[in-house]
């Protein structure tokens, strides 16, 4: 790369702030730059050195030496620190039950923790909730259908995954709206504004969602049912869980596939908006759409970031990193690197092949993906059936601020059904 180029593209950095308009509008050019870098730009509010080349990104979510958690491997003072430096210390519930999940653990114990729910999400034990979604679906069509326009984020996509995650472990229905909430309080706090007003929402919003699930195992325990929960409780008699270990899985099951499933859907459905004969074709031809889903994920991943520290040295493009470094994994920039897609930046619902990292890679693969994709392909089915034209309506979509989660704000839509 010539010199001009570089320090084009170093200027440019120094100005890289994921909260700004600019960013959320189109996040994708400064990705562009990040990869165009000779090295990983360390960004100071994650303290973290940003990976948006997909090798690079795939070697370190492969790499056993890369962990999510520092726990067992820095003394407790450094723990207290590192947590104090980044505002995530004075939340005894938030601690306890999301800082340390089966997501924030490493080795053995994510061994363990993943392997007593890993079966429950396969594409084949959760196939049976494909008649529960279609059902959930329609009827919430059926309850707009008279209306000439609506959000298809807050009246429609914010709906969704909450119910299904909900009835897959157990939750009442009527619980689902306060899910939703409660999702939202708490993982707002993963992005790098950690104001002391959503520290404190945060921790209400946990120790609410503690309560909650603590009384709804209780509940189970005296009338188990066909549901998770309901094993889960037999595993923990088991000793195959501690009691925080039940719920922080619960509340990571309910939490970690709701926004990013309305996120997801909100950006596909804007995507296709824009991409009106890609939304003919899919019209045209259903098969297509588990193809369309997977560029859905790779062209808009609703959750672009996520970390690794380096419990050994490691040397990243001839640069040397010592231990207790740490990483970003920027998946969404490594989803539109050009030395591993052709043409990254067009939305191709025939791409294929498409080896896209919105689900990560490596130990920590989303346990969610086939539920994921399920939820998507049916709702476009059903979309799809019952209505003749989709169109966006109102001015420019805004998209939420922010490195680590990726979705519109609102999207207005008409639709006209059969
Ligand atoms: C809707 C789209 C979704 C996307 C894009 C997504 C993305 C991801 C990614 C990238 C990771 C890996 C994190 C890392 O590398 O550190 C992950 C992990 C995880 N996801 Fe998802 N997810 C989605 C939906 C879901 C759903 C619906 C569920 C639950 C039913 C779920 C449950 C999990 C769990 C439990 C983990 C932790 C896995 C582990 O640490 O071994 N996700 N997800």
């Amino acid at each position: 790369m010539s010199d001009e180029v570089q320090s084009a593209t170093v200027t440019q950095l120094n100005e890289f702030d994921p909260l700004s308009p600019a960013f959320a509008r189109d996040p994708y050019k400064i990705y562009q730059q990040l990869r165009a870098l000779d090295r990983p730009h360390y960004f100071a509010p994650h303290d973290a050195n940003l990976l948006a080349r997909y090798d690079d990104v795939v070697a370190v979510a492969t790499n056993p030496a890369m962990v999510r958690s520092l726990k067992g491997y820095e003394s407790a003072t450094e723990a207290a620190e590192r947590q104090r430096r980044a505002n995530w210390h004075d939340m005894p519930y938030h601690e306890r039950v999301v800082q340390f999940s089966l997501l924030d653990s490493d080795g053995d114990v994510h061994r363990r923790l993943r392997k007593l729910v890993f079966g429950d999400l396969t594409s084949r034990s959760i196939a049976g909730l494909e008649a529960e979604v279609r059902t959930y679906v329609v009827r919430l069509l059926d309850g707009i259908k008279d209306r000439d326009e609506f959000d298809f984020i807050a009246d429609f996509a914010a709906h969704i995954p909450g119910h299904i995650i909900g009835r897959l472990l157990g939750c009442p229905a009527e619980d689902a709206p306060q899910l939703r909430l409660w999702s939202e309080q708490v993982v707002q706090f993963f992005d790098v504004d950690r104001t002391a007003q959503k520290k404190a929402l945060a921790e209400t919003a946990t120790r609410d969602f503690y309560h909650y699930l603590e009384h709804l195992k209780a509940e189970r325990t005296r009338h188990p049912k066909d549901d998770l929960i309901s094993k889960m409780l037999l595993d923990e008699r088991a000793g195959r869980y501690t009691p925080d270990e039940f719920i922080s899985t619960c509340m990571l099951l309910l939490m970690a596939g709701h926004g990013s499933t309305i996120d997801v859907l909100g950006s596909g459905m804007h995507t296709l908006l824009k991409h009106p004969d890609a939304m003919a074709q899919l019209r045209a031809d259903q098969s297509l759409l588990p193809n369309a889903i997977q560029e859905i994920f790779r062209y808009e991943p609703p959750l672009p970031f996520f970390h690794r520290h380096a419990l050994e040295d490691v040397t990243i493009r001839g640069h040397y990193y010592p231990a207790g470094t740490t990483f970003g994994l920027l998946y969404s920039a490594a989803n539109r690197d050009e030395a591993q897609f052709e043409r990254p930046d067009e939305f191709d619902i025939h791409r294929t092949p498409n080896r896209h990292l919105a689900f990560g890679m490596g130990a920590h693969l989303c346990l969610g993906n086939h539920l994921a994709r399920l939820n998507m392909r049916v709702i476009f089915e059903e979309l799809f059936v019952r209505t003749s034209t989709i169109e966006g309506v109102g001015g420019e979509t805004t998209y939420k601020p922010g490195l680590s989660v990726r979705g519109p704000l609102a999207l207005p839509v008409r639709l006209a059904f059969r």
